[in-house]
């Protein structure tokens, strides 16, 4: 990792009162934010702005905040502490376990702040916790620490059950605390992101960059520019995305540093697809050597929340740096402050699988292209070999469908990221009263009850999609209410076998729709199975 990166990252910005630390213990940064990492507001007296910038949201679940503190001064440091909950009526008065003025204790002690909803509304309440730290008569220093507190409604019925209104099971309180994780996400992303454009400008010497957009983010701009390097971290580690191994996370923001583009060399041409609030363009972008690469281009409007904003980063980064002929990871990303962040993919003559095979079915009577079993088997086989690619590097797809692929004029097939796919496809995803989308009809039955995922689970949408591409993308159990999937599948229901379709084909998908994901066959069983049908089917041509 590049150390020069590395610190400016934990910039502190010094201050001449020394020995006091105020952190975030480990635990706790673990229950508010799904990082593994101590996070740091003053270490040996300096401040740790970008800290104290972020407002952590805190989940409904959790109703007590805790600090860790300790001076490690000669004389007694004198404190005063308030909290502002702006008198909301969803949020009872905050309680600190501490006196509100006091000295900083010698020893290492935790102080806690119970934040308890009255029950009576859902919502956020901005708490602000203002701390005063007096170093001299004429000198208080003030540390503000920002919270949204997350609540929801309690109702009492009276038959005395608890009815939580917004919020009723704990699938629900989950999808808060991933919320709270994606934030994390985001801020982790955009800091380093802020911290290797600062890392960039610096390195090209005298602003010799055709992009004169003066300071890139507001971040930036409150770096002193006579800071102190330390070589302390304030988040020891990045967050890891689902099943990377820890070599990919912390490869993480050197990465997204490598990926980092300004904005002023992305051209966008014309949108290619649109949902609410998605936008796929065509454009072009002027690479390193200045040389203008054809693009597609991910980003959201600005009416996009900043969850959709995390989840298309997060989805879009899923298959970064990944190398494979039938794999379409993405190639730059470009995040500015106040607009939404650009994911760039390398574009050659592609289309959108789902979108192509519609096309194909649009226009099968006439003189156009329709697809024979021999091609449909030849696009399954480069799925196989990008889904071989991909769990070898002990990823996991969880959403391998016709529309998370692309395909080119000589029916090259790629498989790319699920982002912004919800939006783009709304009725191929469903939400089961829980919050969450999820694309029910391609699941595994384990992934559908137990939200479990394997390799397994990524066969079975494999057969689907094969289904897919022999129906020319038909809606998958278009009879079937969402709801009834589960009890469907369980009853031992399964798609029927398309018009055209071969049994060795069907066979196949059938095979991939094993109740128990062990009688599945594997990625390597499927290819050879297929590779063998593929010959039967040119030995006679
Ligand atoms: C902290 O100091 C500021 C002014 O320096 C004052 O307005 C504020 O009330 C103080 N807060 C506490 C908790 O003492
Ligand atoms: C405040 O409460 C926390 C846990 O709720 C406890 O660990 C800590 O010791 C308490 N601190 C004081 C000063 O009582
Ligand atoms: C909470 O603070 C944010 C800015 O940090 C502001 O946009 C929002 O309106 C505030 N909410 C309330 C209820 O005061
Ligand atoms: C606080 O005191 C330090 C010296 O102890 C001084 O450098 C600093 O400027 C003072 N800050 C204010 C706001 O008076």
């Amino acid at each position: 990792m590049n150390r020069n990166l590395f610190f400016i990252f934990l910039t502190f910005t010094p201050l001449s009162w020394a020995y006091l630390n105020l952190y975030l213990s480990l635990a706790e940064v673990q229950k508010l934010l799904g990082l593994e990492a101590e996070l740091y507001y003053v270490r040996d007296g300096n401040i740790n702005n970008y800290a104290l910038n972020f407002v952590v949201p805190v989940p409904a679940k959790m109703n007590s905040l805790q600090f860790t503190w300790q001076s490690l001064a000669d004389q007694p440091l004198v404190y005063s502490i308030d909290i502002d909950s702006s008198n909301s009526p969803t949020l009872l008065p905050p309680k600190l376990n501490i006196t509100s003025t006091g000295s900083v204790p010698t020893h290492l002690q935790t102080f806690s702040v119970t934040l308890s909803c009255s029950g009576t509304a859902a919502g956020e309440v901005n708490v602000t916790i203002t701390l005063n730290i007096t170093i001299s008569h004429t000198n208080v220093t003030t540390l503000t620490f920002r919270r949204k507190k997350i609540c929801t409604k309690v109702e009492m019925h009276s038959n005395n059950h608890v009815f939580i209104d917004t919020l009723p099971t704990d699938s629900n309180s989950a999808n808060i605390f991933y919320i709270a994780i994606a934030s994390a996400v985001v801020l982790v992303v955009v800091l380093s992101t802020v911290v290797t454009m600062y890392y960039m400008k610096n390195k090209k010497t005298g602003g010799s960059t055709e992009c004169n957009s003066g300071p890139t983010t507001t971040f930036l701009t409150a770096i002193p520019r006579d800071t102190v390097i330390t070589s302390y971290g304030s988040f020891r580690r990045m967050p890891s995305y689902s099943l990377t191994t820890d070599e990919r996370s912390k490869n993480l923001q050197k990465r997204i540093s490598e990926l980092t583009v300004q904005r002023c060399r992305i051209c966008l041409s014309s949108v290619i697809l649109e949902g609410t609030f998605a936008r796929v363009y065509q454009g072009s972008y002027t690479n390193e050597e200045g040389i203008d690469e054809p693009v597609i281009i991910k980003t959201v409007t600005d009416h996009a929340s900043q969850i959709q904003i995390s989840l298309l980063l997060q989805e879009g980064m899923s298959m970064y740096s990944l190398n494979h002929k039938n794999i379409l990871s993405v190639l730059r990303v470009s995040i500015e402050d106040h607009t939404a962040p650009f994911l760039l993919y390398p574009y050659h003559n592609y289309s959108n699988l789902k979108i192509f095979l519609q096309k194909c079915k649009l226009s099968a009577e006439g003189v156009s292209h329709t697809l024979t079993t021999q091609e449909v088997v030849d696009m399954a086989l480069q799925v196989i070999q990008a889904m071989q690619y991909l769990h070898k590097k002990h990823l996991l797809h969880k959403d391998l469908a016709a529309r998370n692929c692309v395909v080119d004029a000589k029916l090259k097939v790629q498989v790319a990221d699920n982002a912004l796919s919800r939006d783009l496809f709304p009725s191929d995803y469903h939400c089961l009263g829980d919050n969450e989308n999820r694309p029910i009809k391609w699941l595994a039955i384990e992934s559908l009850i137990q939200k479990t995922f394997s390799t397994s689970s990524d066969v079975w949408s494999f057969g689907v999609l094969l289904w897919e591409l022999t129906t020319l993308a038909q809606q998958p159990y278009i009879e079937v209410d969402p709801f009834e999937m589960a009890a469907y599948l369980k009853d031992g229901y399964r798609l029927a076998q398309p018009i055209n379709c071969p049994d060795e084909l069907f066979a196949v998908m059938a095979y991939c729709w094993a109740m128990s994901a062990e009688e599945r066959p594997t990625f390597t069983q499927l290819q050879i199975c297929l590779q063998d049908f593929y010959t039967q089917l040119t030995r006679y041509v």
